[in-house]
């Protein structure tokens, strides 16, 4: 879908990315995620949790009460959370571990996204923003287990994570075999592109 704006009615895209090396695929895709929603004529904000030193541990002052809808948790998941009530899009760009979210990520959603903030409201936070969930695997597309990737996209990202906080459209793409396994020279470089082709049909959806 196309959207038009303009200066005065630029959107935000906050770009969240979970990656502990910069020169990872993951953070190139993410990096040209960015370039692309800007391109599309989105203010950009990208939070590199690694990079910011955002701490995934729980501790008491965020787990939520679920009597208290108001309640205030530590500075730290308040400043993370005006970033994303803040933003029209969120992409989330990560690497599949274990079939699943790497921990920086999974605590991120575990601290910021807590009951008032973005559920556990009659009108939610979150139901006028659209969600992209952006994962590379190492697997190939067509190995047997690729289906715990589709069904964690579908199942926890999408219905339990997004859906559960209001956000009415969502969206998944997976990058399989990240990792460009068995692949050299020009095949690897096309495989490559044609991953990067297929991160770029993910973003151009959300513009
Ligand atoms: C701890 C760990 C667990 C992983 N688990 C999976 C997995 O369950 N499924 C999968 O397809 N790839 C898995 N991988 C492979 C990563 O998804 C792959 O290394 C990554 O997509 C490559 O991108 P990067 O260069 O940005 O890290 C795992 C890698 C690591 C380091």
């Amino acid at each position: 879908m196309n959207r038009e704006h303009t200066a005065e009615t630029a959107p935000t895209a906050l770009i969240v990315v979970s990656h502990h090396r910069s020169d990872s695929l993951t953070s190139a895709v993410a990096e040209r995620a960015a370039k692309r929603l800007a391109a599309g004529g989105y203010r950009v904000d990208v939070l590199d949790l690694h990079e910011e030193g955002f701490d995934p541990r729980g501790r008491v002052a965020d787990e939520p009460d679920y009597g208290n809808r108001d309640k205030v948790y530590s500075p730290e998941v308040h400043r993370h959370i005006a970033r994303v009530h803040a933003a029209d899009v969120i992409v989330a760009v990560f690497p599949i571990w274990w079939f699943g979210l790497p921990a920086l990520l999974k605590g991120w959603i575990d601290r910021v996204w807590n009951y008032g903030l973005t559920y556990g409201r009659s009108k939610s936070p979150m139901h006028s923003k659209r969600m992209l969930w952006l994962a590379l695997a190492g697997l190939a597309e067509d190995d047997p287990n690729a289906d715990l990737i589709h069904s964690m996209l579908d199942g926890t990202l999408r219905r339990g994570i997004s859906e559960f906080c209001g956000i009415p459209e969502v969206h998944t793409a997976a990058l399989f075999d990240s990792e460009a396994q068995g692949l050299t020279g020009a095949d690897r470089d096309r495989h490559y592109r044609e991953l990067f082709a297929k991160a770029d049909k993910a973003i151009d959806r959300m513009i």
